[in-house]
C-alpha cells in the first residue's frame, strides 16, 4: 500500500485552552497529530472533546512535568501558549505568572532544542502579547518600537516584564542555538470559548448581555483596543512557524481595527438583540488597588502581512454571535450534567 508523506507532529501547550484549542482544529485539518499539554488550570477538556482521537491527545499536566515524559519523542512544531492569562489572574496570583512563565518557555525551549538537534528540525512559536509594549502611546505599535512599563509596585504590569523576558529567551536560543523560534504578539483574541472568568472583556459583555444584566465597562469606556477573531488567529501561526524568513523574529498578530470599549459593549447589546445596559465601573472599583489602563493598542500589521498575507475575514458582530452560542451550549451542556460543576468567580 502506498504510504502518504509523514504527517508533522506538534506539541501545543495550553492546548486545550481558548487560542491553543482552535490552533489545534486548524493544525488537525492540514494533516497534523497534535499533542496538547495542559493543566486544566484555565483550559477545559470539553475545548478540545471534539477533535479526532486519533489525530489528538491531551496530556493533563503541567508543562514543566509533561515536557520530561516527552524527551524520547520527536516534534516538528511546538507552539508554547500555556500561561496565566487575563488581568484578574495576573493580580490574583503574580508569582505563578511571573516565574512560571520564565520557568515554562526555559523547559519548553530546551526540550525543542534537543528534538531539533537529535531528530530533524523542530520550529517553535511562543506566545507573546500587545502588553509588551506597555503604556506607549505611539500607536500602532510597531515590533521594534520602544515599551513603556509602569513601576514594579503596579502588579499589572508583572505580566508585561514576564512576556517581555519570554521573548528574551526565546531569541537568544535563537541566536545561540540557531533553534527556529518565533515570537507572536498576540493583541485582543476572542471568539467562541473564550472565557470570561479571567476578566476578558467580550465574553464578559456577552454573558451579561444574555442575562439581561448591565455590561460593566471599567473607566469611562473612551480605551479603544483591536478585536480579531481567533480563527483568523490561529490559522496564521503555522503559517508564521513554517516560514524560515520568520525565525528569529517578532510579529504583532491581531486586528488593526481600533474600537472603543463602550463601542463594543454598545455592538454586543445591538448584536444580540438585548435588554442589559451599559454600566461604567470605576477602575479603583473594579481592580482594587491602583490601576492603570493604557489608552490605545493597536498592532502595525505590515510585518504579518507581508510574511503572510494576513487579513482578517471574520467581522465582530459574526465573533459576538458565534461566542454567544458557544456560551449557550456550554451552559445547556453544564445543566443538563449529571452532578452541578463549580461556580465560576465573576470579576
Ligand atoms: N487571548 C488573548 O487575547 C491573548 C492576548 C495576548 C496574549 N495571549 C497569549 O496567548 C496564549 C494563550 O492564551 P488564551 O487566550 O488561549 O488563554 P487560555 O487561558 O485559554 O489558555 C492558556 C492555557 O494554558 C493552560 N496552562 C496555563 N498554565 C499552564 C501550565 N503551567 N502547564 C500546563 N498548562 C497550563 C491553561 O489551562 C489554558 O488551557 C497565552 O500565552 C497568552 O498569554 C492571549
Amino acid at each position: 500500500m502506498m504510504s502518504n508523506a509523514p504527517s508533522t507532529k506538534t506539541l501545543i501547550t495550553g492546548g486545550a485552552g481558548f487560542i491553543g484549542s482552535h490552533l489545534a482544529e486548524v493544525l488537525i485539518s492540514g494533516g497534523s497529530h497534535v499533542v496538547a499539554i495542559d493543566d486544566l488550570s484555565t483550559g477545559s477538556p470539553s475545548n478540545v472533546a471534539h477533535l479526532p482521537a486519533n489525530r489528538f491527545t491531551l496530556l493533563r499536566a503541567p508543562v514543566i512535568d509533561a515536557i520530561k515524559d516527552l524527551q524520547s519523542e520527536r516534534f516538528d512544531e511546538v507552539y508554547h501558549l500555556a500561561a496565566g492569562v487575563g488581568v484578574d489572574l495576573v493580580l490574583a496570583r503574580p508569582l505563578e505568572v511571573i516565574e512560571g512563565s520564565l520557568r515554562n518557555a526555559s523547559a519548553v525551549l530546551d526540550a525543542a532544542l534537543a528534538w531539533h538537534e537529535r531528530d530533524r528540525p523542530c520550529a517553535v512559536l511562543m506566545a507573546s502579547s500587545s502588553e509588551v509594549y506597555g503604556k506607549s502611546d505611539r500607536v500602532p505599535f510597531r515590533e521594534d518600537d520602544d515599551v513603556v512599563y509602569g513601576p514594579t509596585t503596579m502588579t499589572r504590569w508583572s505580566y508585561a516584564y514576564a512576556k517581555g523576558m519570554d521573548e528574551f529567551v526565546g531569541l537568544s536560543y535563537h541566536a545561540r542555538h540557531s533553534l527556529p523560534v518565533v515570537l507572536a504578539r498576540f493583541f485582543n483574541t476572542v471568539g467562541p470559548r473564550q472565557s470570561g472568568e479571567w476578566g476578558m472583556v467580550l465574553p464578559r459583555f456577552v454573558q451579561a448581555a444574555l442575562d439581561g444584566e448591565p455590561l460593566q465597562v471599567f473607566g469611562d469606556g473612551s480605551q479603544q483596543r483591536c478585536f480579531c477573531d481567533v480563527r483568523d488567529v490561529a490559522r496564521t501561526l503555522p503559517l508564521l512557524v513554517r516560514q524560515r524568513i520568520c525565525h528569529g523574529g517578532v510579529y504583532n498578530v491581531g486586528s488593526e481595527q481600533l474600537m472603543s470599549i463602550r463601542e463594543l459593549a454598545q455592538r454586543v447589546i445591538e448584536v444580540l438583540n438585548s435588554s442589559s445596559r451599559i454600566e461604567t465601573i470605576p477602575y479603583a472599583q473594579a481592580y482594587r488597588s491602583g490601576f492603570e489602563d493604557v489608552a490605545a493598542r493597536q498592532p502595525d500589521l505590515t510585518r504579518l502581512k507581508t510574511a503572510t498575507g494576513f487579513e482578517p475575514t471574520i467581522t465582530i458582530d459574526e465573533t459576538i454571535r458565534d461566542l454567544a452560542a458557544s456560551i449557550q451550549a456550554r451552559r445547556s451542556q453544564r445543566d443538563s450534567a449529571p452532578t452541578a460543576s463549580p461556580a465560576s468567580g465573576g470579576d
